[in-house]
């Protein structure tokens, strides 16, 4: 008989880490053995409490293998490629957003056909599926909803938007011709603001002027900061994007009104976050040198999100506030791990 498994694509990143770390604490999740992929090798301390398969999710013969092996009943997919970096290799990014989320989708639906139970897909989105035409029209419409400004301006943003609907089609309507339509998955997407991490920094994201301020800080290194100081978007600390997955994977179907949720816990400004790095490492150099094609990926994101939705179906509520992100979480676990102060850290999701 197969083991079954909850899978995490993009385990080795950095909201794979730290949802691997509080999925995998026993190795197993709710009796299901987790299951991770990635192109890198997870860090030790968690490869030992998963099971760790190094590939691609584009590699087809690498999923079959897993379905022989496992019954896979619950998927996190967080492989992908971030807005920045996705704007250089837009086509890398799009055969990995959209076709390798395509191909996982095809491969819960196989499972859920197979068990006669939807498998449930659980999907991070993104910010950066709103597109705002301007900074006045940013400014008009400070809290977007989530049927709002769906025009992305970044192929990271498009392949995010349309890998939602191709969820929501696979969860509704695949095979809706067939005679005995057979059941198919369970999809469920959370549309993250910037993360920050205190132990991970993120790679080729647009939001990452962030977690790099507080990051540089820490390592008294000098900052230039590639967007404007009055630039404002959304953020959330690391155990809240952590908790918003697992919240929402454990939601009761009947409570979810919509497949697809904005979640967010704090909206401040590039110069408001140079504010709260400068509390607490008065010393840090930190200056603002925008680069005007990466500032206009930003001034597109909108200011804040509206998360009504999720704190009505599913009780999401962060637990962290700007001022409890900074001083409960980041600085203190930051200042431990790059050896300025003592004691051990807990890490994201532990
Ligand atoms: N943090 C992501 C990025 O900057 C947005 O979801 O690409």
């Amino acid at each position: 008989m197969r083991a079954k498994a909850t899978l995490v694509t993009g385990a080795a990143g950095e909201v794979g880490q730290a949802l691997v770390r509080r999925l995998a604490g026993s190795g197993f999740c709710q009796g299901r053995r987790v299951l991770t992929m990635d192109l890198d090798p997870l860090p030790a301390e968690l490869s030992a409490h998963v099971t760790h398969v190094q590939g691609s999710i584009l590699d087809t013969s690498l999923l079959e293998r897993l379905v022989s092996e496992y019954e896979i009943e619950e998927i996190y997919h967080l492989a992908a490629l971030l807005s920045t970096r996705a704007e250089f290799s837009p086509d890398a990014a799009h055969r990995v957003n959209v076709e390798g989320t395509l191909g996982l989708l095809h491969l819960a639906a196989q499972q859920s056909e197979w068990r006669g139970e939807p498998v449930r897909f659980i999907f991070p989105s993104s910010i950066a599926v709103f597109g705002l035409p301007d900074t006045a029209t940013k400014e008009k419409y400070a809290r977007v909803r989530e049927w709002e400004w769906n025009y992305p301006t970044t192929m990271y943003g498009c392949n995010k938007l349309y890998c939602e609907m191709l969820g929501i089609y696979f969860g509704r309507h695949y095979r809706q011709l067939a005679a005995d339509r057979p059941t198919s998955l369970d999809f469920r997407a959370v549309r993250f603001p910037g993360l920050v991490s205190a132990f991970t920094l993120p790679s080729g994201g647009t939001s990452d002027y962030g977690p790099e301020m507080l990051h540089a800080a820490a390592q008294q290194k000098p900052y230039a900061c590639f967007v404007r100081e009055d630039v404002r978007i959304p953020f959330m600390a690391m155990p809240d994007a952590v908790k918003a997955l697992v919240n929402l994977a454990q939601a009761p179907l009947e409570a979810l009104s919509r497949p697809v949720y904005n979640v967010t816990s704090f909206s401040i400004s590039a110069g408001e976050f140079r504010d709260h790095v400068k509390r607490f490492f008065p010393d840090a150099e930190i200056s603002f040198a925008p680069d005007l094609k990466r500032q206009r990926i930003v001034d597109s994101w909108p200011a804040d999100l509206d998360d009504t939705a999720a704190r009505r179906d599913w009780g999401w509520s962060p637990d962290y506030d700007a001022e409890r992100a900074f001083a409960g979480y980041l600085v203190p676990n930051i200042r431990r791990r790059h050896g300025n102060e003592a004691g051990s850290t807990t890490p994201d999701g532990a």
